[in-house]
């Protein structure tokens, strides 16, 4: 079959694509969109029960039956094999439950009447290896492993037949993803919302290409137009993956008023906190990054204490769409991220402005 665009490279054709542009969402709409756009859909599976996952990964195949689809896991190495909710909870210190009950008073939150992931469990090495086992039992062609690299992990999805790969923000958690056997690395710069580290993207994907050893590098991190997926390119990448530019596609249908929050914001308008879980994190400034952020607030608890301290709160703001509380994960891409638009259209905006700037390039002196 004859192939339209003009963006199909070696790492397309490997993983079935048309497009090198890698999508990540707590969608499965989403997903499934983006793949049948042409690009690779990745859904970030991280904040789903075992006991949904599979029914989820199902229902992403529905959406997308005809092109590969990806699922990303967080598995983070340092928490312990098993945790309860209730063990977790009780370890948390009385200030810091203290300061989210204030907020729950000062926002006057109504308490949650639904749960959601941060209500209802906490990470631990039980859960990522139920999450996983639904990963590898599925259809899915793609497995990304957005934090840790455990060596038998991806061995057991390379034996499900899953190509692999894992998200790096250092040289050197690149050179320990190659020697768990990763096939595919995505350096994700500071710039990136989510979980992120240190390097800015322009200074670390030509990092991971001069060490990759020969192996595919996606470039991820404030990548928001197509002249930023040429300037991938240019810089060693094959590809480019972005996260934030879908949390304003019609198919994602936020809360209303967290799309208007996103939209609203610029790129100075994004901070990394531990507050979200533990962890460094990007996420669009909101009263809740203000809060523990205020002279006297407690510091954030590490990964999974963090979570089970603000999950109740995090619950009820999601229910009940307390405004001034929304947040999400957002990179300094969220700069582009200026409508509401359906994923089709996002992705022929890319497209084309990445076939303008490489053209804009070839020409280059004029
Ligand atoms: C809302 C949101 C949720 C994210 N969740 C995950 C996740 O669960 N797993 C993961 O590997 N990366 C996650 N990321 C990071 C993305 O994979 C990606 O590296 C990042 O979004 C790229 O930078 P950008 O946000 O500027 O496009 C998330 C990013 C965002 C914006």
């Amino acid at each position: 079959m004859s192939n339209p665009h003009t963006l199909t490279n070696a790492l397309c054709r490997r993983l079935g694509i048309q497009v090198p542009i890698f999508g990540l969402a707590h969608s499965i709409e989403v997903a499934a969109a983006i793949s049948r756009a042409g690009g690779l859909g990745v859904y970030a599976a991280a904040r789903d029960g075992p006991n949904e996952l599979a029914a989820k990964l199902r229902a992403l195949r529905r959406l997308c039956p005809n092109h590969p689809v990806a699922v990303d896991l967080l598995l983070p190495t340092s928490l312990p094999g098993s945790n309860t909710r209730a063990s977790v909870a009780a370890a948390v210190p009385p200030e810091h439950q203290k300061f989210v009950q204030g907020l729950f008073k000062r926002f006057g939150v109504p308490p949650a009447t639904q749960g959601n992931f941060f209500s209802q469990y906490v990470r631990s090495q039980d859960l990522f290896e139920e999450q996983l086992e639904a990963v590898v039992q599925s259809d899915v062609q793609v497995f990304a492993a957005g934090v840790g690299t455990p060596p038998a992990v991806l061995a057991r999805a390379k034996a499900a037949g899953q190509h692999t790969i894992a998200l790096v923000g250092t040289p050197r958690h690149a050179e320990k993803a190659m020697a768990a056997g990763v096939d595919i690395l995505v350096a994700q710069g500071y710039d990136a919302g989510g979980h992120t580290g240190q390097i800015g993207t322009f200074s670390l994907v030509p990092q991971i290409v001069a060490c990759a050893g020969g192996r595919p590098v996606i470039a991820a991190g404030g990548i928001g137009a197509g002249a930023q997926v040429a300037a991938s390119f240019a810089l060693g990448a094959q590809g480019a993956w972005l996260g934030t530019l879908w949390l304003g596609t019609r198919e994602h249908a936020l809360p209303p008023a967290l799309v208007a929050k996103l939209m609203a914001a610029g790129s100075e308008d994004t901070v990394i906190t531990r507050a979200h879980s533990g962890k460094p994190c990007r996420v669009v400034r909101s009263a809740f990054s203000d809060a523990w952020a205020e002279t006297g607030a407690p510091e954030p608890l590490d990964m999974p204490y963090q979570q089970a301290l603000i999950g109740e709160l995090l619950a009820a703001v999601e229910q009940h769409e307390v405004a001034p509380l929304l947040y999400e994960a957002a990179g300094q891409s969220i700069a582009w991220l200026t409508k509401i638009e359906p994923v089709a259209e996002v992705m022929a905006r890319l497209v084309a402005q990445t076939e303008a700037t490489l053209a804009s390039m070839r020409a280059f002196p004029n």
